[in-house]
């Protein structure tokens, strides 16, 4: 079921969404070579609850942290552990905050030190694609026109659009209607209505866009060539002359 929120559920959605956008800054600020993925979930946890909020990817089916921390070819999912940072790595870190009953859900993929000049495009061109994607954006928009964006512009630079994972309404819950695929045939899909909120998230490979899952912990998951992946996301409001960009 799609859910259209009112002004005060909107309220609701800029404080999470904030939250959301704030601790990503405060990661960035403090993420290093060296440290292991665990200790960037200790940095998600402690902002966001200092926060009053909840981080609602902890205990979520099961998820046992507040942050996805998917290194290189994972491409989201990581489940923070005691990998060490390395020097090149690209770092998605993907977080959601509840505050009020309402979610907030943004990622952010990190450089660290002497990142080659393929991983930095990689990066470059998936941030892109979601900026690509609410270009135009607003209510009466076809829901596919999102995905067509993004995938007339990663497959253009000859990159994977991963296909087993979406975009997705977001409020009260998590996940919400509708799914939103980062593929798709323009002009297709259910017309946006102002007042929807929904996350856009390019998770895009540097090769195929064929993934597994890791079947020791049930949630990593990886490019099937090991090659990189990229991940950006935003929780988006959807507005009758455009959108706001809630994470941002
Ligand atoms: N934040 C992720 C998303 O963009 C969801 C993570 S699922 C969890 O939809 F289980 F890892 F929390
Ligand atoms: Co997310
Ligand atoms: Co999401």
């Amino acid at each position: 079921m799609v859910t259209v929120k009112s002004e005060k559920e909107i309220e609701y959605m800029r404080e999470s969404c904030r939250i959301v956008k704030e601790t990503l800054d405060f990661v960035g600020k403090n993420i290093r070579i060296g440290m292991t993925t665990k200790e960037v979930d200790e940095l998600v946890y402690k902002y966001i609850t200092s926060c009053g909020a909840y981080p609602s990817e902890l205990g979520y089916e099961g998820y046992p942290a507040s942050s996805c921390v998917s290194v290189n070819e994972v491409v989201v999912h990581g489940i923070p552990g005691d990998r060490i940072l390395s020097d090149g790595d690209i770092v998605s870190v993907d977080i959601t905050a509840e505050k009020n009953g309402f979610h907030g859900d943004a990622c952010r993929t990190f450089l660290l030190g002497n990142v080659s000049e393929e991983k930095k495009k990689l990066v470059k061109i998936t941030e892109e694609c979601f900026f690509k994607a609410i270009e135009g954006l607003q209510a009466g928009v076809p829901l596919y026109n999102i995905g067509n964006a993004v995938q007339t512009h990663a497959e253009s630079n000859g990159y994977g659009v991963v296909r087993a994972l979406t975009g997705h309404g977001i409020g009260r819950s998590m996940h919400e209607d509708p799914a939103v695929p980062n593929y798709g045939k323009r002009g297709t899909g259910m017309r946006l209505r102002a007042g929807m909120t929904i996350c856009i998230e390019p998770m895009i490979a540097m090769g195929t866009w064929k993934v597994y899952q890791d079947a020791s912990d049930g949630w990593t998951v990886y490019t099937a060539d090991g090659k990189p992946a990229a991940h950006y996301e935003n929780t988006v409001l959807i507005k009758e002359d455009g959108v706001e960009i809630l994470t941002l």
